[in-house]
């Protein structure tokens, strides 16, 4: 049995991951490597060997992503989940956040500034014009963030503070698809990593630092009863997203934890940025779950359909906790209550 890695730029996390699966594997002696993939041209409906991948970069390279939509249906696990990885957004996930009951800063969603490519004013006659600001900046308030609805990295984030500034950015964001959220002035800050929708390790971050300082060192802990909403917020978020792999972030406000940015299916695990503690957590955790997911029966994916990851709410998650042999046996689909 093996697992592979698929992996962009990125160094430290990858190498470290099939280090420690391979050396628990031994341990345990279990017919189970870990390594790098190599892939070349791929075949359709090409089987794939590897029983589970995981997936540092496939958002970065189309042709990855297709690979491993293909693998899938040969029985391949993928950590994260290609389908909805493809299908999911920033604006998306807020609205399904909020749906289940975790607190979201008021966000909307814009029309683009300029048209997109290939269209014209012609393209946009369903459009309302002009727009309503006074509708949007009423609900949102200030100081927002002005950001893309399906953004990362921290790229074309604006805080803005009035509306003269709001049209100077706005002005300045072209074609991408933005959204206005009300901004959160915040007295914490968190960043948690969540696995197997199971585990969460909350990390106290300061996101006004440079990048190699913004992970506080120590973690000092929220409070027991913060500490146990953020938890729950982060199960109940990646349950309804279907991701294994995540980070959420929370920014506190009156002892109330917003969910930021919960859509980071290959957040950042580098050593010289999450500080060696996180790092060894982490790991630890990954590699124990890529184990348990790639000694599971090789089978073709039953539940690519997103509208099932969103089933589990706060309620049902309580009611599996009752009876946790009610819901399916399916390896993409396994919901727990547990954390640590
Ligand atoms: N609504 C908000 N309230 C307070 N701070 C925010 C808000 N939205 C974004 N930020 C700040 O901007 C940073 C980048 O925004 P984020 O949504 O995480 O974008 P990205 O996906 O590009 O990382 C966050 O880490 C946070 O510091
Ligand atoms: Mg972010």
């Amino acid at each position: 049995m093996k697992i592979g890695i698929l992996r962009g730029e990125e160094n430290s996390f990858p190498e470290a991951l099939i280090e420690r699966i391979n050396q628990k594997s031994a341990e345990r002696k279990l017919e189970l490597t870990a390594e790098f993939i190599k892939v070349e041209t791929v075949q359709m409906a090409e089987l794939c060997e590897y029983n589970l991948i995981i997936d540092r970069i496939s958002h970065d390279v189309p042709f990855y992503r297709a690979f491993l939509k293909n693998a899938a249906l040969s029985g391949t696990q993928v950590i994260n989940n290609p389908f909805w990885w493809s299908a999911d957004d920033k604006f998306f996930n807020y609205s399904i956040a909020h749906k289940i009951g975790v607190p979201i800063p008021k966000t909307v969603m814009l029309p683009h500034n300029a048209h997109p490519p290939s269209t014209s004013s012609q393209s946009m006659r369903n459009l309302v014009y002009p727009i309503n600001w006074y509708n949007v900046f009423n609900y949102v308030g200030f100081p927002s963030f002005l950001k893309p609805h399906a953004g990362g990295g921290w790229k074309h984030v604006y805080k803005i503070h009035n509306e003269e500034e709001f049209f100077h950015c706005y002005n300045q964001t072209g074609t991408l698809c933005m959204v206005l959220q009300e901004g959160i002035e915040f007295e914490e800050y968190y960043r948690c990593y969540t696995v197997g929708r199971k585990h969460v390790h909350i990390m106290r971050y300061d996101p006004k630092q440079a990048f190699y300082s913004q992970y506080v060192p120590g973690n000092p802990p929220p409070t027991p009863e913060l500490s146990q909403k953020i938890k729950e917020y982060c199960l109940q978020i990646n349950n309804a997203l279907g991701y294994d792999l995540n980070t959420c972030e929370f920014a506190v406000r009156d002892g109330i934890p917003y969910a930021i940015d919960f859509g980071n299916p290959a957040p950042d695990c580098d050593i010289k940025s999450v500080t060696p503690e996180n790092f060894a957590w982490i790991v630890e955790h990954m590699s124990e779950l890529a184990i348990e997911r790639a000694l599971l029966p090789k089978q073709p994916p039953q539940e690519y359909t997103w509208s099932q990851f969103i089933g589990t709410t706060a309620s049902s998650m309580s009611e599996e906790k009752k009876s946790p042999r009610r819901r399916t046996s399916g390896t993409t689909r396994r919901a727990s209550t547990k954390s640590e």
